[in-house]
C-alpha cells in the first residue's frame, strides 16, 4: 500500500507527497512534483538530509554502525574476500563464481599496462607534486589514448571497467618511482592484483621486493573496505559528472579530485601528521583533543556525516593493526598514541555528545605505514581502492533508463535587478581586486625538490 505525508502551508493549502520505502525500510519523500505543484524547493545544504538517487549497491546505518556491499556484511568481505571479488561484486551485483573471478582477473591482466606514450607525462611535473595531482591528470588523460565509444556494449563497457581499476593502480605505482627516482616496475601477469601493485612500487632492477602474505592481506583488507561508501563526495561527484554523459575517464578524474579533500580522503594523512605531531611533542595527545574541542582544529580520523557511532570499517582496521603491529619488529608507537586518543576522546562530552568516533581514515594509514607506502600515497591507496565502488555506481547509472543530467536548484540571495553604469560614473566597491601593487603570482613549486615527505610517514 502506497503512503502519502500531506504538506500544510499557513494559507491553508496542502499538497500530498508519495514516501518511498527503500529495501531496508528507509523512508524518502519523493518531491519530484513539490515544485510544479508549489513553487517552492527544498534548501539542504551539503544534502544533509538529501538522497539524490536510488541505488541497489551499498547499504549504510550510521546509527547502528552497518556497511554491506550487495548485501554482505563488510567485516565477512575485509576477513574472508580479497579486492578483485569485491569489485566483481559491487560491479555486477553477486559474488562471481570461479571462472567469471577468473575471467575477471585476466581483463584486469590484459589490461594492466598504459600507452607508453604516456610515460612522458610524469617527466613533466616537478619531482615534489603530490602525487593525487598526477592521477587526477593521468586519469583524464587515458581518454586521449583509449576513446570510449557513446553507448559502449556490454564487452566494452566490462573493458572501460578493466581498464581504469587496472591502470589506476599503474599509474599510482608509476608516480611513486618517479618521486623516488627509481625507473618504473611494469605490472607482470604472474602476480595477483594487489601482488602486482606492491611489486610494482617496491621492487628495482638491484632487488625484488618478498611479498609478504600478512601485508598483501593487510592492503586487501583496506581496499575492500574503501571500495564503495553509497552517495559519498567523492562518488556524488561521479555520479554528477556521469549524468553528462562526460567520458568515463574524466568522470573518474572527477571522483579522484573530489577525493583529494582532507576532509574526504586527504584524511588518513592528516591522521598520521596528528599522530607524529602528538609523538613528537611528548604531549599525551590532551592539547590535541584541547585544540579540537575549541575549533581550533579538527580531530582527524574523528566523526563521520553517516556514522554517529564506530564506522565498522574503523574497528576493521584497528583489528588489523593488531594483527600486523604485533608482528616481531612491526610495532608502531603511533599505534599506542592513536588507540589513547581515542580513549580519551571518547570519554570526553564534547565529542560524545557530538556522535564523534574514529571513522576509517583514524587507524587506516597505520595500516599503509606498516606496509612500507610512503606518506603522500596514502590518499592514492584510498582512490585505488574506491575506483570499482565509482565505476560501480557509473555502471548502475548509465543502466537507469530515467538517469538524466543531474542540476539542483539553490535560492538566489543577491543584488535585486539594477543597471549598467558607466566606468566614469562608479564608486569604489568594498570589496573588488586588490590594488595592482599588491598582487603577485603564487610561487611554482621548486621542480628539483624530491619531496621528503616520500618517507614512509
Ligand atoms: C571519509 O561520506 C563518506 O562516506 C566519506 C568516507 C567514505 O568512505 O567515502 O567515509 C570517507 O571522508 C571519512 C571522513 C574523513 N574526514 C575526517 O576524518 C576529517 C575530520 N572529520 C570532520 O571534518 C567531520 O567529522 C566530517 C567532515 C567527517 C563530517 O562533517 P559534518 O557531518 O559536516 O559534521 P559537522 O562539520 O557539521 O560537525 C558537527 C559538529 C560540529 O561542532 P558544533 O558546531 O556542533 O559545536 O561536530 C564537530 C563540529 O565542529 N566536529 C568535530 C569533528 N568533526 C565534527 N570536532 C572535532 N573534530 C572533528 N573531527
Amino acid at each position: 500500500m502506497s503512503e502519502t505525508a500531506t504538506l500544510r502551508f499557513a494559507s491553508g493549502e496542502e499538497i500530498g507527497l508519495p514516501v518511498f520505502t527503500g529495501g531496508e525500510g528507509e523512508k524518502a519523500l519523493d518531491i519530484e512534483k513539490l515544485r510544479a505543484a508549489t513553487g517552492m524547493v527544498t534548501l539542504d545544504e551539503a544534502y544533509l538530509n538529501t538522497a539524490s538517487c536510488r541505488s541497489a549497491i551499498t547499504y549504510l546505518d550510521g546509527e547502528k554502525g552497518i556497511l554491506r556491499y550487495r548485501g554482505y556484511p563488510i567485516e565477512e568481505l575485509a576477513e574472508k574476500s580479497r579486492f578483485v571479488e569485491v569489485a566483481y561484486l559491487l560491479m555486477y551485483g553477486d559474488l562471481p563464481i570461479a571462472s567469471q573471478l577468473d575471467d575477471f582477473s585476466a581483463i584486469l591482466n590484459g589490461s594492466s599496462l598504459i600507452h607508453e606514450d604516456m610515460r612522458h607525462f610524469f617527466l613533466a611535473f616537478p619531482n615534489n607534486a603530490h602525487p593525487m595531482s598526477l592521477l587526477t591528470t593521468m586519469v583524464a588523460s587515458l581518454s586521449a589514448f583509449y576513446p570510449v565509444p557513446e553507448n559502449p556494449t556490454d564487452e566494452e563497457e566490462a573493458q572501460i571497467i578493466a581498464n581504469l581499476m587496472s591502470q589506476v593502480r599503474t599509474i599510482s605505482a608509476f608516480s611513486y618511482k618517479k618521486f623516488v627516482g627509481e625507473p618504473v616496475v611494469y605490472p607482470s601477469h604472474k602476480l595477483r592484483f594487489v601482488e602486482n601493485f606492491l611489486n610494482m612500487m617496491f621492487s628495482s632492477p638491484v632487488s625484488n621486493y618478498q611479498l609478504d602474505p600478512d601485508i598483501v592481506k593487510a592492503i586487501e583488507a583496506f581496499l575492500i573496505i574503501h571500495a564503495d561508501h553509497e552517495q559519498n563526495c567523492s562518488t556524488s561527484a561521479v555520479r554528477i559528472a556521469g549524468s553528462s554523459l562526460a567520458n568515463v575517464y574524466a568522470v573518474i578524474s572527477a571522483g579522484i579530485s573530489a577525493l583529494w579533500g582532507r576532509r574526504h580522503g586527504g584524511a588518513n594523512q592528516a591522521v598520521v601528521t596528528m599522530l607524529r605531531n602528538i609523538q613528537q611533542s611528548g604531549d599525551d595527545g590532551r592539547r590535541f583533543l584541547e585544540a579540537a574541542k575549541s575549533k581550533d582544529s579538527r580531530l582527524m580520523g574523528f566523526g563521520h556525516r553517516i556514522y554517529k557511532t564506530h564506522d565498522p570499517r574503523a574497528l576493521i582496521m584497528k583489528k588489523l593493526c593488531h594483527r600486523i603491529l604485533g608482528k616481531p619488529g612491526m610495532s608502531d608507537p603511533m599505534f599506542d598514541i592513536a588507540m589513547r586518543l581515542e580513549e580519551a576522546a571518547l570519554s570526553d562530552d564534547y565529542f560524545l555528545s557530538r556522535n564523534l568516533y574514529p571513522n576509517v581514515d583514524f587507524y587506516s594509514g597505520l595500516i599503509l605505514k606498516a606496509a612500507g607506502i610512503p606518506f603522500d600515497m596514502f590518499t592514492v591507496l584510498f582512490a585505488i581502492g574506491r575506483t570499482p565502488g565509482w565505476l560501480a555506481h557509473w555502471r548502475e547509472m548509465r543502466h537507469d533508463a530515467n538517469n538524466r543530467i543531474a542540476r539542483p536548484r539553490q535560492i538566489y540571495t543577491g543584488p535585486a535587478e539594477r543597471f549598467y553604469v558607466p566606468v566614469s560614473q562608479r564608486e569604489k566597491h568594498s570589496v573588488g581586486v586588490m590594488r595592482r601593487s599588491h598582487t603577485k603570482a603564487l610561487p611554482v613549486a621548486p621542480r628539483d625538490l624530491i619531496s621528503s615527505s616520500m618517507d614512509c610517514g
